[in-house]
This record gives C-alpha cells, sequence and structure tokens, in this order.
C-alpha cells in the first residue's frame, strides 16, 4: 500500500500527541483489552514491551498485576508525566519503565535497556492498544521484525486495533485507501492482509476477533481487531 505518511504528517502526528498529553489529565484505568489480557493471556512474572503507552493507563495496571514493564511511546510529555505519577506513589514489586522513543528507533531500544533483550529474563510479551493504527505500515513491519527477533520460542503479541470495518474510516481527509487525517493520523488496517502477514512471518494465531462493543468509549463504538500471536 502506498503511505502517504510524509514528514508533515509525522510533525503534525507528533504535535497533535504532544498537545493531546498536556491538555487531558491523566487517566488511569485500565482498557477493556488490557484488562481481557490479564484475564485470558497474562500472568505475574512476564516481562512486556508495550509500544505507545500513551499515559500509562493499561501499563500500570499490568505493572499491579505482576508484569515487568518496558513501555515506550514517542510523546516525551506523555513519558514524563508516567514516570512523576510513578514516583509519587508507593509501589510494592517492580516499576515499569518508561522509555521517550519514537517506533522508527525501535532498533536502537537493545543498546539503551540491554537487560531487557538478552538473556533470561529478556522480554516475552509485546503489547499495543490502539498503536497499530496510530503508525504507518512501514513502522508496524520494522515493529514486528523487531518483535520476531527478540522473543523468545512461545513468546507471544497482543495487539488492538481500528479496522477498514471501522465507520470512522469514511471521516477525514483521504490520504490513501486506508489512511485518514482527522485532527490527526489514522491507518485503518485490513485484518486478512494482517493475519496473512503475521503467518507468512511465522506467527501462530492464538485468538482473533474484530467486532464493534470491544473498545466503547463515550458515544463511541468502534469496529476494532484483538489478535494474539505466539511465536
Ligand atoms: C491512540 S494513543 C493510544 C495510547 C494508549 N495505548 C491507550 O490505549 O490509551 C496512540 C499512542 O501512540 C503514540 N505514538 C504515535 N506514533 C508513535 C510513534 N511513531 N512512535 C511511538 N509512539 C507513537 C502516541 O504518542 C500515543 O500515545
Amino acid at each position: 500500500m502506498a503511505s502517504e505518511f510524509s514528514r508533515d504528517v509525522a510533525d503534525q502526528t507528533s504535535a497533535f500527541w504532544q498537545h493531546f498529553y498536556t491538555t487531558h489529565a491523566l487517566r488511569h484505568e485500565p482498557s477493556p483489552f488490557a484488562r481481557w489480557c490479564m484475564q485470558h493471556h497474562l500472568t505475574s512474572g512476564q516481562r512486556m514491551l508495550e509500544l505507545g503507552c500513551g499515559n500509562g493507563r493499561d501499563t500500570f495496571a499490568f505493572a499491579g498485576h505482576g508484569l515487568a514493564l518496558l513501555a515506550i511511546d514517542g510523546c516525551e510529555v506523555a513519558i514524563r508525566n508516567n514516570i512523576a505519577f510513578e514516583r509519587s506513589r508507593q509501589r510494592e514489586g517492580q516499576s515499569p519503565r518508561f522509555q521517550a522513543l519514537d517506533v522508527k528507533q525501535i532498533n536502537t531500544l537493545p543498546a539503551l535497556h540491554p537487560v531487557w533483550f538478552d538473556g533470561e529474563d529478556r522480554v516475552n510479551v509485546v503489547y499495543s492498544r490502539f498503536f497499530l493504527h496510530a503508525i504507518p505500515e512501514v513502522l508496524e513491519d520494522q515493529l514486528l521484525a523487531f518483535a520476531g527477533q527478540y522473543l523468545p520460542q512461545n513468546g507471544l503479541m497482543l495487539h488492538e486495533f481500528r479496522t477498514t470495518q471501522d465507520p470512522l474510516m469514511q471521516l477525514g481527509e483521504v490520504l490513501s485507501p486506508t489512511e485518514r487525517w482527522t485532527d490527526h493520523y489514522r491507518r485503518f488496517i485490513d485484518t486478512a492482509a494482517f493475519c496473512q502477514k503475521v503467518k507468512r512471518l511465522g506467527w501462530k494465531e492464538i485468538h482473533f476477533e474484530e467486532r464493534n462493543g470491544l473498545a466503547r468509549f463515550g458515544a463511541e463504538d468502534p469496529v476494532v481487531a484483538r489478535v494474539v500471536l505466539q511465536r
């Protein structure tokens, strides 16, 4: 797919998220997806790399569930707020590690945090919520390659994202067949193509569903996919 994720779109997207996390109060209840993951797929002691953690709503819940976390987001304001929030409270167990990083630099992560990517204690879960549809496909491919390189055998990837069935795709400026610009960038994901791609890359599908009712927010009820994959 031709992407219209130009330098301008990338800069405006980054400005949107900086403004968003500067002006929106922190909201720390975990998402329905995070709750579902904890109920069905995640256990204490796992080591998770979370991509696009935003205000850490899911990160803090996973830490409370006993997981060790390295959580990245491209938005420095969000990461600074998360670090300040974590410092402001007393916690049993390990604090999440937050890192401001654009996912296009994901290959620099092992050098920044070597213990998370080497040996027995390395990351064994990759998680994202409402992140894959926030980045162009070229970056999705980069992070899938990264996860394939660093996750151990049986390692898990869990993703929730908007799909081409989402009515929101009808709104905004058309950047390409699946990319739209409203007040920020979104890429609506064709789930058949996504599932074929990850299968080709050697991932085993543990769970797939695509429907509305999974991520209601106010009046909004988007069509999203939940995908759980095992290496
Ligand atoms: C829709 S929000 C989702 C946040 C959080 N996961 C949640 O469910 O509330 C998308 C997040 O992706 C981050 N993001 C967008 N593009 C990024 C990139 N290229 N690299 C890293 N983070 C990015 C944004 O800063 C934002 O926090």
